[in-house]
């Protein structure tokens, strides 16, 4: 395992400032990954505080902050070890009705990038995988190898924005109708053929848009983000961090009219949408230059922060 660094948190100040903690609230981490706005979420809290962390990927359990006096894990802190679209249901396992503040940072961790039998990248030759939580059956193997053309197209179309991907698609069920694709040397070294432009950029985007796919990442988003305003307490802050602009559109277009519709084209219809979120950044929030460098996966990060209104429209 490398486990050097698990994740380096991204834009940390800027969602902490962001979700205005109040030492005695209680605060929900969707994604804590390496823990590392977690635990400065944990840093402003009091002893009457509370953090409920999700994370899916069961590697995430082992950074668990340690407690004060003996204590095994910080007793302010429960970890829900499940995918975050299952909110609001969690929480009510936990007693929980309403928080101060939730946040999420989207994606896969550092962590999961990095361990090759994971399947995420492309610099390691592993199984076709990239599940985030190995509970589940779907794997990129059986996206690649049981999903229809059509199918395929349209998911390397929307979530990768791959130039070809129709070819792409095409290619694909011609090789899998000999042979099945079953690892990430095997399937790139197939499909070199028909590489548009530097190969490296081709496969993370075909790799982001199979990751997708996989995770559901683009659903999971959408029912996390529409469980929100009736969990926020009047006042309570939502931090979103995400990494392409098709999850960026949701947060967006969520945050600006309580919907995932594009906003209306026609201009002679102006009525402001009646949302339960006031948006408190009205351009998204974006790394430092000094952040890009230090951390370059921090490159594409975005966050959009919103708070509850106080009166009830
Ligand atoms: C970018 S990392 C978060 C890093 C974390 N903020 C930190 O400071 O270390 C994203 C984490 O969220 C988890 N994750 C992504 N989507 C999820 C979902 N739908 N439900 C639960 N966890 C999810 C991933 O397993 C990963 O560990």
């Amino acid at each position: 395992m490398n486990d050097q660094v698990y994740h380096v948190p991204v834009l940390l100040n800027e969602v902490i400032e962001g979700l205005s903690i109040k030492p005695d609230g209680i605060y929900v981490d969707c994604t804590f990954g390496g823990g590392g706005h977690a635990k400065a979420i944990l840093e402003k809290l009091s002893s009457n505080g509370k953090l409920v962390a999700f994370d899916q990927d069961p590697d995430a359990k082992k950074n668990l902050p340690a407690g004060q006096a003996g204590m095994q894990h910080d007793e302010r802190l429960v970890f829900i070890s499940h995918n975050f679209r299952h909110l609001q249901r969690f929480l009510k396992l936990e007693n929980i009705t309403s928080v101060d503040g939730i946040m999420a940072d989207l994606g896969v961790s550092s962590h999961q990038f990095d361990e090759a039998e994971r399947g995420f990248s492309t610099r390691f030759n592993a199984e076709l995988d990239m599940r985030m939580d190995q509970r589940q059956t779907l794997t990129a193997y059986e996206v690649v190898n049981t999903y229809t053309e059509q199918k395929l197209h349209k998911i390397f179309e929307q979530y990768g924005e791959v130039t070809n991907s129709k070819t792409l698609a095409k290619t694909i069920v011609q090789i899998r109708n000999v042979v099945s694709l079953k690892t990430v040397e095997g399937f790139k070294n197939a499909l070199r053929e028909i590489v548009k432009g530097n190969p490296n950029k081709y496969f993370a985007q075909v790799f982001q848009a199979l990751r997708i796919e996989v995770n559901d990442e683009l659903g999971a988003l959408k029912e996390m983000l529409q469980q929100i305003p009736s969990l926020l307490k009047p006042g309570g802050r939502v931090a979103i961090i995400t990494f392409h602009s098709l999850e960026d559109r949701l947060v967006k277009n969520f945050f600006r009219r309580g919907s995932f519709d594009e906003p209306e084209e026609n201009p002679y219809i102006n009525t402001k949408p009646v949302t339960e979120l006031n948006v408190i950044t009205k351009k998204p929030v974006l790394p430092t230059e000094k952040e890009m460098k230090l951390n370059p996966r921090s490159r594409s990060a975005k966050l959009r922060i919103a708070e509850k209104v106080m009166i009830e429209k």
